[in-house]
Order: structure tokens, then C-alpha cells, then sequence
């Protein structure tokens, strides 16, 4: 192992259940496994930038398996290459990518490991190539991360939306009104696609299949036909009808992805009720699919993920994320995630599943 048997481990970008996981599983395979010490950064790399860390002991990891969040903290608007030092607030954005190289030499790191989503993780890709020892962890409740099968976070997040829309259903059913039920995922529709098919969702829209809004007016249509006296309709937020784009709520400025989806929940329900004449409600789940306790399968992943990391940084094979292919823990070079986006394909087992028991994509 390397000279300073000291390792780094931040959490960047949106949090998500099941960083508490890794952050534990990382600890204790450093200390336990390779007798490291273990520099815990907090609020990713903005605290990378403003010097705030603390050392993590197995004691201090001990205890936040079943929690949601992040001991360490997080910021999903702070870009290296663009910052500018909030204690300074005259100065102009600059690539502050050279403060950051100095921190970690000061901080006498042998490797650091970042556990992130895209923003993150094409950070982190365009550090290593400046030489920083890196490592990635994938985490997102999105999953669209390219190079790996699945993300941190992604499976309680789809649990957390299936059970909000299981109780959405039930209301739907009293006051038969068709409810339309608006999920994150950014520009890939793989939440709404998991969490409409679980909660037995009757049209599921997502960024990858435009909609038509008459296609959807006609499927609801027949199942008021057929007796149905509610429908329930899952949107992504980054779906978008042919012909528009995808709605924004807000953009932030500094964050590696400025744009904030939402809104498209609202305008479809609006539409919906004009056309079908049924009375229609939204239910923006927002952040509460973030929250909470992960399930058992997130925290089993996130565990064998930062045993995998801290392993890879054993072997000084940086530059690279840990992944899941198939059933296997791999590793590919950060570069595959950079900048790019994993959609659902249109081919892809899970929509066909979906069309074949007669749910409407709208198309
Ligand atoms: O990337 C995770 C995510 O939750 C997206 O699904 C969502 O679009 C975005 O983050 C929300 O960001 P914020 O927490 O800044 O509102």
C-alpha cells in the first residue's frame, strides 16, 4: 500500500439512502482490512475546497448503516473547474482545480474515493487525468450512471415512490379522479419506470418515449369505458410532450448541472382534466424519494461497493468507478461516466414488460 496509508472519502452531488453504507463499509474495510487511516470530507468537494474534513474511526461510523443522508454531508452545486470562494463573494468563478490538488497534498492523502453521481463523478474523471489518485463510487437515486447495471440509492428510491403511489392509488380509487404522480430521475425515466410498474400505474411517462396527449386522453378514455373510474398516471420529471421540451423549474448557478426538472406533473394534469372532463390531481413526490432508511438491498450494495473501492485503492488502480454488471462488482475507467447518460433503452425488458400487461406510454 502507499507511502501515507491514508485514504480520503467524500460524498458529492444529490444525497441519496445508502451513503451511510458506504461511508461505514469504507471505514471499516480501511482500518480493519489495511490498517489505514480514514479522512471523512464533508459537503463534497466544496468542503474539498474549504478545508472542511474530520477523521472517521470505526466508532464513528458505528450505527449509521440503517440511516438516510450522509454523516459527511453533501453539495450538488459545487464545480471545481468554476468556483468561486463563497468567503470572497467580489470574485469571479475560476478553475480552482490546483487549490484542490494542493488540499489533498496537504492533507496527505494516498487516495481519495468519491462516491457521486454524474456531476460528481465527471468531476472527479477530470481530476484524475490532472494525476489525483480517484476512485468512484456510483450513487443516485436516477441511474444513469453509464458503466454500471445500478446506483446507490436507486432501490430505496424506487420502494420510497411505489409506496407514496400505492397510497395516492387508494384516494384515486374513492374519489375516482385520475392522479398524476410526478417522480425524479432527471432525463432518464428509470424511477418512474420501476416505481409506475410496482405501484400497478396505468400510463407511465418517461424522458425516452415523447407523449402524445391525446394517446393518453384515449387510454384513460377506455378505461372509464371498461368500468375504471380512476386512472393513475406516472410522469418522470424530465417527460416531455412531442413537440415541447422537458419542463424547468429552476437553474443554479455554479452547480456542475445547473438545471432543476419539475413542473411537467402540473401542466399534464391541467390538460388531462380539460380534455377527459375528470377530475384530476398532481402529487409532486419531490425529495421525500430521497429519504430515509435504504432498504436491505441498498445497503448490502452500498457495503460491497466501499469494500470493492477501498480494495482498488489497495491495488493503486485509480482513475476507476466500482460498478455492478450483471451480479459482479467491476471496476471501469471514470471516463466511461463522464458526461454521458445511461436512458432506459426503447427495447428495453422492462418497458416491454409494461406494454405487454397494457400499460400506456403514451406514444
Ligand atoms: O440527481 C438526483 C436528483 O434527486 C434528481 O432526480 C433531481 O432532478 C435533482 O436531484 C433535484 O436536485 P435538488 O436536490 O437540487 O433539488
Amino acid at each position: 500500500m502507499a507511502l501515507n496509508k491514508r485514504i480520503g472519502i467524500l460524498t458529492g452531488g444529490g444525497d441519496c439512502p445508502g451513503l451511510n453504507a458506504v461511508i461505514r463499509a469504507v471505514t471499516r474495510t480501511a482500518i480493519l482490512g489495511y490498517g489505514l487511516e480514514v479522512i471523512g470530507i464533508q459537503d463534497g468537494f466544496l468542503g474539498f475546497l474549504l478545508n472542511k474534513t474530520r477523521s472517521l474511526s470505526g466508532e464513528d461510523v458505528a450505527g449509521i448503516l440503517d440511516q438516510g443522508g450522509t454523516i459527511l454531508g453533501t453539495s450538488n452545486r459545487t464545480d471545481p473547474f468554476h468556483f468561486s470562494d463563497p468567503n470572497q463573494p467580489e470574485e469571479k468563478p475560476r478553475d480552482y482545480s490546483a487549490d484542490l490538488i494542493r488540499n489533498f497534498e496537504r492533507l496527505k492523502l494516498d487516495a481519495l474515493l468519491c462516491a457521486g453521481g454524474d456531476g460528481t463523478l465527471t468531476i472527479a474523471s477530470r481530476l484524475a487525468i490532472q494525476g489525483l489518485p480517484l476512485i468512484g463510487i456510483p450513487k443516485t437515486i436516477d441511474n444513469d450512471l453509464m458503466g454500471t447495471d445500478l446506483s446507490i440509492g436507486f432501490d430505496t428510491a424506487v420502494a420510497n415512490a411505489t409506496e407514496a403511489i400505492d397510497k395516492i392509488h387508494s384516494t384515486a380509487q374513492s374519489h375516482h379522479r385520475i392522479m398524476v404522480v410526478e417522480t425524479m430521475g432527471r432525463y432518464a425515466g428509470w424511477l418512474a419506470l420501476k416505481a409506475g410498474l410496482a405501484s400497478g400505474g396505468d400510463v407511465i411517462l418517461i424522458p425516452e418515449i415523447p407523449f402524445d396527449l391525446f394517446r393518453i386522453v384515449r387510454q384513460v378514455k377506455k378505461r372509464t369505458q371498461a368500468g375504471h373510474r380512476f386512472s393513475i398516471i406516472v410522469v418522470a420529471e424530465g417527460a416531455w410532450a412531442k413537440g415541447k421540451k422537458a419542463v424547468v423549474k429552476r437553474r443554479i448557478i455554479g452547480s456542475p448541472d445547473p438545471i432543476r426538472l419539475g413542473g411537467i406533473g402540473t401542466w399534464l394534469t391541467d390538460r388531462i382534466e380539460r380534455e377527459t372532463g375528470i377530475e384530476s390531481r398532481v402529487s409532486v413526490l419531490g425529495h421525500l424519494q430521497r429519504g430515509g432508511t435504504p432498504t436491505a438491498f441498498d445497503r448490502n450494495f452500498a457495503t460491497r461497493l466501499g469494500v470493492a473501492a477501498v480494495s482498488l485503492a489497495a491495488q493503486k488502480k485509480y482513475g476507476r468507478m466500482v460498478a455492478l454488471q450483471g451480479t459482479r462488482i467491476i471496476s471501469v475507467p471514470l471516463e466511461t461516466v463522464r458526461g454521458k447518460t445511461r436512458f432506459v433503452p426503447l427495447d428495453s425488458p422492462w418497458v416491454k414488460t409494461a406494454r405487454a400487461i397494457g400499460i400506456g406510454f403514451g406514444d
